[in-house]
């Protein structure tokens, strides 16, 4: 084990809550963001991006209650270049320890025209901005936006300018993932070379993951000199994400032969973390992504197997545990009692209150009915499960019956609490999935639109429990739901329900598109 202590450290800044949070359909309900912020907080994050405080009332109050909360992470807060923005943006992060305000305009030629600004009268509006949010907070980031776009002597023009007005972060943003790694280095030892006051803040990299080069741009820039990443866990974010914390973070352990940097992160908590951004964003993580992947550790060559087991290092260049991944994927079964389970639960990271483990217990127990062998998957979709159906929900599944096959008709009989109040109806379709929504939207009746029905096996077999993943869209509101069910149909409807049930959470919180995805950035 190398000792890092001495080696230049790079600040994690994550922004699961506000870039992630951006990615169509992830929107996440304010406990859901309390948690994963009092979880990258434990873990060491540097700087959480909490929200946009000024795009909605959801997103003030959540960056306000972060802020408050926090321990170690300084909290930060988006704010497009106006005095308004800034001040909301201010009110909402002041109640941390360490707050930080994160101004950012476009500066790209594409970006200038938006607002119609020429050059120098962004430069005016860029110094007098970041000088307002310097006056309220001594924490300021700024960042051009679409820096890996903007011409060479424009950026370290602006560069200058914010350094001045007494930005203490500059953040090089490459916000349609369009740079490559030589490029991203580039620009980084450009702006420390020609930028007078570059050596007195820190520089900061914010890659998109549009050409899948994201972390690479990201450690690039590191390597010449930027000190501060930004990143997402399991990269989520807009369109193909952002530079993922669990791959940067691995990378800078992994290869620190070559790459002599520490950050502070607790690298064991990355699993439960990416568990749970996954459960709440309603995004599932793709089998083979690095680090977090389902199948990042799993040897299923012959080859890979044996050598595997004469010696790890053979094929593994890093270890499970080393990112909390468990090493005994201990199988549980109905014989397993309730304090196996707590264990358990714990070693993966779950530290449940006695009536959460009475409900987890219970539901681990209707499972070891229904399968032979109930793995730590399992486990994970179990919990995932038993959050998703809140006893407070609108909506609730109370009994399915479908009949299929090759024969046909396929029909559904469905009861359906709806305010508790159960209601039951039939009806048919191309299949029994098909003819269970159909009961659904004959019992409630909506306009949203199901934009994806995706369906996974939890483990191997066929008595694995399949978990589905739902997206529908309704004027512009987008909600995501999963569930998860040795029974394919039954996991199907609940995680249909479990969106619709969403979807009436954001009706109560915003009138149709009025959520921070429908703030535009360029309004400035
Ligand atoms: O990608 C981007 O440019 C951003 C900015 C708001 C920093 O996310
Ligand atoms: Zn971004």
């Amino acid at each position: 084990m190398i000792d890092t202590s001495s080696q230049p450290r790079v600040l994690i800044f994550d922004t699961t809550l506000r870039d992630g949070e951006q990615s169509p359909g992830a929107t996440m309900t304010h406990e859901e963001k309390l948690e994963i912020a009092g979880l990258l907080d434990e873990m060491g994050v540097d700087i959480i991006e909490a929200g946009f405080p000024i795009a909605s009332e959801g997103d003030f109050a959540a960056v306000s209650e972060i802020a408050r909360n926090a321990r170690n992470s300084t909290i930060c807060g988006l704010a497009r270049a106006n005095y308004k923005d800034i001040d909301r943006c201010w009110e909402a992060v002041k109640h941390a320890k360490s707050p930080r305000i994160h101004t950012f305009i476009g500066t790209s030629p594409l970006h200038r025209a938006i607002p119609g600004l020429d050059m120098d009268q962004m430069a005016e509006r860029i110094h007098d901005t970041v000088s307002h949010a310097r006056n309220l907070c001594d924490n300021v980031q700024w960042s051009p936006m679409d820096a890996t776009r903007t011409e060479a002597d424009y950026l370290c023009r602006v560069v200058e300018i914010a350094i001045k007005a007494g930005a203490t972060t500059i953040n090089i943003p490459d916000t349609v993932g369009y740079t490559y790694p030589m490029e991203s280095a580039q620009i980084i030892r450009m702006l420390l070379e020609r930028v007078p006051g570059a050596d007195s803040i820190v520089f900061a990299t914010h890659c998109h993951n549009d050409l899948g080069m994201a972390t690479a741009n990201a450690l690039a820039a590191v390597e010449a000199g930027a000190r501060q990443i930004e990143c997402t866990i399991n990269g989520l974010g807009e369109r193909a994400g952002n530079t993922a914390l669990e791959e940067v973070v691995m990378a800078l352990r992994v290869r620190n032969d070559i790459l002599p940097f520490r950050t502070g992160i607790d690298a064991t908590r990355i699993m439960h973390l990416s568990r749970r951004v996954s459960t709440v964003s309603g995004f599932v993580v793709q089998p083979n992504k690095a680090i977090v992947g389902k199948n990042a550790f799993v040897h299923e060559s012959g080859i890979h197997q044996d050598g595997v087991l004469k010696n790890a290092e053979t094929f593994e260049i890093m270890k499970p545990e080393h990112i909390g991944l468990t090493v005994k994927n201990i199988a549980m079964g109905k014989h397993s009692g309730r304090a196996a389970l707590r264990a358990k639960m714990k070693e993966m990271g779950y530290d449940l209150a006695e009536n959460q483990l009475n409900d987890a217990f219970v539901r681990f127990k209707a499972l070891a009915d229904r399968k032979k062998e109930v793995y730590d998957d399992d486990l994970v979709a179990l919990m995932k499960d038993q959050e998703t159906s809140a006893t407070h929900d609108t909506l609730q599944v109370k009994r399915l019956r479908v009949v299929c096959g090759t024969e046909g008709p396929r029909e559904a009989e469905l009861t359906l609490s709806i305010d508790g109040v159960d209601h039951t109806t039939d009806a048919t379709g191309d299949g029994p999935v098909d003819a269970a929504f159909n009961a659904v939207d004959m019992l409630w009746p909506h306009r949203a639109e199901l934009q994806l029905y995706q369906v996974h096996a939890v483990t191997e077999g066929t008595d694995a429990q399949a978990t589905v993943s739902v997206r529908i869209a309704e004027d512009g509101r987008i909600a995501t739901g999963s569930s998860a069910d040795t029974d394919t149909v039954v996991a199907s409807v609940k995680a249909y329900v479990n969106a619709l049930n969403r979807l009436i959470e954001r009706r109560k919180k915003s009138a149709p598109g009025d959520d921070v995805k429908s703030v535009r950035y360029s309004d400035a």
